[in-house]
């Protein structure tokens, strides 16, 4: 197939294989961003350059696959991940919570590209389970740079953190307390607090978090079986839309602190969890930042578990259009169409299931013309509910969005936005894949240098 219309052609991204820790060469991209009077690493808007390199990636890797004779499967859902976006959101990070340790939350997309660029950036890590710390173990990763932040942890996990080092860890009940004590007495406790996530999309108090009148109780307990508390952690739920969240967990972290002050505790790590978007970071870091400030002295060191925040606009996925069929509604006689994509909710878009997202379809090719980017079509638009390809009626990826009416079996869509819990929820059911290749490009020349080392 050759495109008629590339929206921008730009230097040739490099492919990695998804499980390489290959380093990325020969990625020239732009100088960053000229400086901006509030946030000189990102002002809100695209950037031109990693846009382009990702289009140049998705169409030259749909470019060589023949529809007619590739092997079954050849025409299988890709992503392209531009590692510079990681590195862009990073520097945010660092710019407005200068205080505040990033742990990226490795459950959120467990990339090894992704890894490998915040080690080397000097991230911690957050890890949930004996997998993602060995994951991180075998990278180089030091054990005192992973928090293995699970307040109901597996047994055997605890042992294979104590025999790894892994001290760090955070309890919100009685029975944790116990098995801590009883597989790993010297690691150093984190108590983590319900909070208020009646404004997040994903709640996480409602499974985690001690509530604040068992805290006193807990921590006495642990003073009782001579365990070691070190701090307080809480997350105010993941797709937070209420910066305000984060001032009150941190006032009710501090009333936590002195408790443990009351019992002896030495106290001196305050964990503020996860639950940073995209679009909502300059609001939420304006006023956690200055909480943290007013309540904790500068010799309490503060951490923090961001997942989505970090990869979410990273990747974009483009998937195949397997089917479509034509739905005329008996009263109406009004047309509708169902279009039936290589990749669902059993697969990357996995999100919809678990993650409340709402992708947003676009037209990557169709015919012969190469949309990326391209901001209207000159088309009649078209109702579509846009469908996985299992059997089952639940794989819906949209049940409404307007495309031109001319996309059919054949064309390629895409969705921007894709990095974070995706592709690391997909399941094989139907004997669908679920190790979707990733494309790496790297828009900014200091992460390339970073994972050239
Ligand atoms: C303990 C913990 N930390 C961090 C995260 C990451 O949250 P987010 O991706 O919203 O930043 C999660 C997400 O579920 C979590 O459970």
């Amino acid at each position: 197939m050759v495109f008629v219309e590339i929206e921008t052609v730009v230097p040739v991204a490099v492919s990695l294989p998804s499980t390489s820790a290959a380093a990325i060469k020969g990625m020239p991209g732009p100088t960053l961003a000229a400086p901006h009077a509030a946030h000189p690493f990102y002002d809100g808007s695209e950037n031109a350059a990693s846009k382009a390199l990702v289009a140049n990636a998705l169409a030259q890797r749909i470019q060589n696959i023949n529809i007619d004779k590739c092997e079954a499967g050849g025409e299988d859902a890709f992503f392209v991940a531009d590692l510079g976006e990681v590195y862009r959101q990073h520097l945010r990070w660092k710019l407005n919570l200068p205080r505040i340790e990033p742990f990226y939350a490795v459950k959120c997309n467990p990339d090894l590209q992704v890894l490998r660029l915040l080690a080397n950036l000097g991230c911690g890590f957050d890890c949930a389970s004996k997998k993602e710390m060995e994951t991180a173990l075998s990278m180089g990763i030091s054990p005192n740079r992973i928090i293995y932040a699970h307040p109901c942890k597996t047994a055997s996990f605890i042992r294979y953190a104590s025999k790894e080092g892994v001290e760090h860890m955070t309890f919100d009940n009685a029975e944790e307390l116990y098995k801590c004590q009883r597989y790993f007495p010297s690691a150093r406790l984190l108590l983590r607090i319900a909070t208020d996530d009646s404004k997040a999309l994903c709640r996480l108090s409602v499974k985690y978090g001690a509530p604040l009148d068992s805290t006193a109780g807990l921590l006495q307990l642990a003073k009782e079986l001579g365990l070691n508390v070190v701090g307080v952690s809480f997350h105010v739920g993941s797709g937070t839309y209420d910066p305000t969240a984060y001032v009150a967990a941190v006032q009710d972290a501090r009333r936590v602190f002195d408790e443990g002050a009351e019992l002896g505790f030495e106290m001196k790590l305050l964990d503020v969890g996860g639950g940073y978007g995209h679009n909502n970071f300059e609001a939420i870091a304006s006023v956690l930042g200055p909480a943290v400030d007013q309540y904790f002295p500068s010799n309490v060191r503060v951490i923090a578990e961001p997942g989505r925040y970090y990869v979410a606009s990273a990747f974009t996925v483009a998937a195949h259009v397997i089917a479509r069929r034509t739905v005329q509604d008996p009263v109406t006689l009004e047309n509708s169409f169902m279009l039936y994509l290589n990749d669902g909710v059993y697969g990357n878009f996995s999100g919809v299931m678990f993650d409340h997202q709402t992708p947003v379809p676009k037209v990557l090719t169709c015919g012969d013309r190469f949309l990326y980017g391209k901001k209207g079509v000159d088309e009649r638009l078209v109702k579509y509910s846009i469908w996985g390809p299992t059997c089952d009626g639940l794989d819906c990826i949209s049940s409404s969005s307007f495309l031109p009416e001319v996309v059919s079996v054949g064309d390629w869509l895409y969705f921007a936005e894709m990095g974070a819990y995706s592709k690391c929820s997909a399941t094989k059911f139907n004997g669908f894949p679920d190790d979707h290749e990733v494309i790496y490009v790297c828009s900014e020349p200091g992460a390339a240098a970073l994972l050239e080392g």
